[in-house]
């Protein structure tokens, strides 16, 4: 079986983070305005599927052609069955990449399931190295000491891991137009705290968002992006992964043309992405879910991973529906080959 699809798979809609930015918008405007609309996210669980049906589902991986998982969310590791679904992937010899927000890492309990569980790699989100601007953007539930939470987290799972190869660790942030510094800066940070990589990614706004005036990029940006990205592509820090070098590019790209169209998208063709409920969607882009038709709305609920993502035939297609949120998809794709290889040379 030659394996090559990857599955963003969004496990559970709740956090306890408040990011005001959040894909999932936050839960006082989920309150105001419960989703309504196919593949539109929110952190109630309206409709989040069981933990059985979430772990018969990844049983049914093993025979298919995926050969890496996502599990993000909403926050996985506040949810037990998450780490039932990531040892059932894993089992089957499919790369599990846990994305979380790194707080649950503070209790030692999800730290030896991780790594009981064999997944692959766990991707930690945080946004800045200055706590005040992260805690801001990225509050804690408790409203004051995320980030200092986060790198406690961290500290905790490369101890536990010790000299194994896995899990890689990694850091994922938010790269904004009042956070441009970090886009070094927080690489820097991860690689003191011994990770394996870091992936600084461009916010995605919705147009019309609240903070779209404070953060979001623009064409006015791409200049001060590209350096930033420059100077961290000039100068890496030691011992740590990027996505491989066309990333600043694709980022750039973008931020300047966001309405071009992708030739050969890898959406739907190797790529997908699961929602709570259980809905199967090409790619998380809002812009391509909202034109899909409805005869090709799919679930797995009740559904067996070998026939749904058997091995791709044919062309990737090309797509027109190019967001800034898709430039956030090529480091989960052959950009993050790098990050899970631990034999590879800098
Ligand atoms: C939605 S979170 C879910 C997984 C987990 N709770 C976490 O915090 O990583 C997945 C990633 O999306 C990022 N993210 C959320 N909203 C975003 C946005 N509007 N633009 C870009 N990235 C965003 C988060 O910072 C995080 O790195």
């Amino acid at each position: 079986m030659s394996r090559t699809r990857t599955l963003l798979w969004a496990l559970r809609s709740p956090c306890r983070l408040r990011c005001k930015y959040c894909y999932f918008g936050t839960i006082e405007q989920n309150l105001l305005a419960p989703p309504t609309e196919p593949g539109e996210l929110s952190h109630l669980a309206l409709n989040d599927i069981s933990g059985a049906e979430a772990t018969r589902f990844a049983g049914t991986l093993a025979a298919s052609a995926v050969k890496r998982v996502f599990l993000a969310g909403g926050e996985p590791l506040d949810w037990p069955p998450a780490l039932e679904v990531a040892s059932t992937i894993a089992a089957a010899g499919i790369e599990v990449v846990v994305c979380t927000n790194g707080i649950p890492l503070n209790r030692p309990e999800i730290v030896t399931a991780l790594l009981d569980a064999g997944v692959t790699a766990v991707s930690v989100s945080l946004d800045s190295a200055d706590p005040v601007y992260n805690d801001t953007w990225r509050p804690a539930g408790n409203g004051r000491d995320g980030h200092a939470q986060v790198l406690t987290g961290i500290r905790a799972l490369i101890e536990a891991r010790g000299p194994a190869p896995v899990p890689r660790v990694g850091i994922y942030s938010v790269i904004t137009r009042a956070n441009l510094p970090d886009v070094s800066a927080v690489p820097q940070l991860a690689a003191q705290l011994g990770c394996d990589y870091a992936v600084p990614q461009p916010i995605s706004l919705p147009t019309g968002h609240e903070l779209e005036h404070e953060l979001g990029l623009t064409p006015d940006h791409a200049a001060a992006l590209a350096r930033s990205y420059g100077d961290l592509y000039d100068t890496p820090p030691p011992g740590l992964r990027l996505p491989r070098p066309p990333y600043p590019r694709q980022v750039a790209t973008a931020v300047t043309t966001p309405t071009s169209m992708v030739r050969g998208c890898f959406g739907g063709h190797t790529l997908n992405f699961i929602e709570p409920d259980g809905s199967v969607w090409d790619c998380p882009s809002a812009l391509r879910i909202a034109a899909t038709p409805a005869d090709d709305h799919r679930t797995i609920i009740g559904a067996d991973a070998a026939t749904m993502f058997a091995a791709p035939t044919g062309r990737a297609g090309d797509c027109g529906h190019f967001g800034v949120d898709c430039v956030n998809m090529w480091p989960l794709m052959r950009d993050f080959d790098p990050a899970l290889d631990a034999e590879a040379a800098l």
